[in-house]
């Protein structure tokens, strides 16, 4: 079958083919039982949520952890060791006896956090990874105070590699009326007959800058993704449930229900700025979106990256081979003077004309019960928030 039929959606998954990993019900009861007699590895939610992404095909086209190989290359290159563009790496950090207990060619039992069985992993290498170099490289710091170097710093350095099954028995994110695989958001963007959709990546609620972002993009494509990360974020983001109230009562109210997907992703923020910014439009290519935005500070924390790198880290990739195009907007504001949402590409107000707070001014905010201004924050958001934050 050609490559451009094999597939479901309005863009081929990266690297061609939608990886799936995931196990039958019948087969899970088979692996359970080989389960018993194997190394059992504990999971921290982190990297179950890795497994999970990597076994329906979120990672495609990574089957399993990455080797000792493909760790150097992705860590110094930027990319899988056959040239495709990758920022981040992927891999299966062991602990205590685990790490003398597996070889090449043995097979772990991994295991949830909740005691069942996640899934089994095919050991093809265990490898040494150097937290120090990789939090240089890929976080561009080696200080442990940000929080994606400090979650590296906490794993452990022997690393296993190899093809997993994907065997645990529930919906690890935590909202399954709102969860969608990758084949099933290509399902749903083809049967609503979308050529192009955008998707829009966020670990908070959605303001009107984001909403603005989000509608400027609309305009010119046919639909849109909007795919929180409900993973590990860091204690002070604000938690997902809140967030997923906030992101139903605005779709309900401010987008019309034909364009927009909302559909939470499972995974882990790693405040790796601009690195990340590239492996989240992978992720969003595979669940089959052709655009991505990139606003300002895309994926950072405190002062780590400048405020347009990772836009910039796309022209160091080779966009042919990315395949998804991202979009790149200023930093938004309500402009007092226009009267309306802008960036200083299409106002000419001053900074006092500008409405604008910090993630830490609106938390500081809501702590102290007072309301943010209704240019930042819809009220039906707002109200949410305020309740959220109430004692
Ligand atoms: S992120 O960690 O997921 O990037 P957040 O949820 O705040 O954080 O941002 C989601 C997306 O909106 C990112 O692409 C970010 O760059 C963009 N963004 C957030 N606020 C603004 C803003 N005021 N102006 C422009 N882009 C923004």
């Amino acid at each position: 079958m050609p490559e451009s039929n094999a597939f479901v959606g309005p863009i081929a998954p990266y690297g061609g083919r939608l990886v799936d990993r995931t196990v039958t019900s019948d087969e899970r009861w088979r692996l359970a039982e080989r389960a018993e007699s194997l190394t059992k590895v504990r999971l921290d939610g982190r990297i179950l949520s890795d497994l999970y992404l990597l076994s329906v095909g979120a990672f495609s086209p990574l089957e399993g952890f990455m080797d000792g190989e493909t760790y150097e290359s992705v860590v110094e290159e930027m990319s899988l060791p056959n040239g495709l563009p990758w920022t981040i790496p992927v891999v299966l950090p062991l602990k205590g006896d685990e790490t003398t207990r597996l070889g090449p060619g043995d097979e772990a039992a991994l295991f949830a956090p909740d005691g069942e069985l996640a899934g089994i992993l095919e050991v093809s290498e265990v490898f040494v990874r150097d937290a120090e170099r990789e939090a240089e490289r890929v976080y561009g710091t080696p200080d442990t105070a940000h929080p994606g170097v400090a979650a590296v710093t906490a794993q452990g350095t022997q690393c296993a590699a190899g093809i997993v099954h994907y065997a645990y028995p529930g919906d690890i994110s935590g909202f399954p009326a709102d969860h969608h695989t990758p084949y099933a958001t290509r399902r749903h963007f083809q049967e609503a007959g979308w050529e192009s959709v955008v998707a829009f990546q966020t670990r908070n609620p959605i303001h009107r800058a984001h909403e603005y972002l989000q509608k400027c993009a609309l305009e010119i494509v046919e639909g849109l993704l909007v795919h929180p990360i409900v993973g590990e974020t860091k204690s002070d983001d604000v938690p997902a449930e809140v967030r997923m109230e906030c992101y139903r009562v605005l779709l309900e109210r401010y987008f019309p229900d034909d364009r927009v997907l909302l559909s939470v992703l499972p995974a882990a923020m790693r405040y790796a700025g601009p690195r990340e910014a590239v492996f989240h439009a992978i992720m969003r290519r595979n669940y089959g979106c052709t655009h991505f935005i990139v606003g300002r500070d895309h994926a950072g924390v405190g002062d780590y990256y400048g405020t347009y790198d990772a836009q910039r880290i796309f022209d160091e990739i080779d966009s042919d081979a990315l395949g998804i195009r991202p979009l790149n907007f200023e930093h938004a504001f309500y402009c007092r003077l226009t009267q309306q949402m802008a960036t200083s590409k299409t106002s000419p107000s001053n900074p006092d004309q500008r409405v604008f707070l910090s993630g830490t001014k609106l938390r500081e905010m809501l702590r102290r019960g007072e309301r943010p201004p209704a240019e930042f924050t819809r009220p039906e958001v707002a109200n949410i928030l305020l309740e959220a934050y109430r004692d």
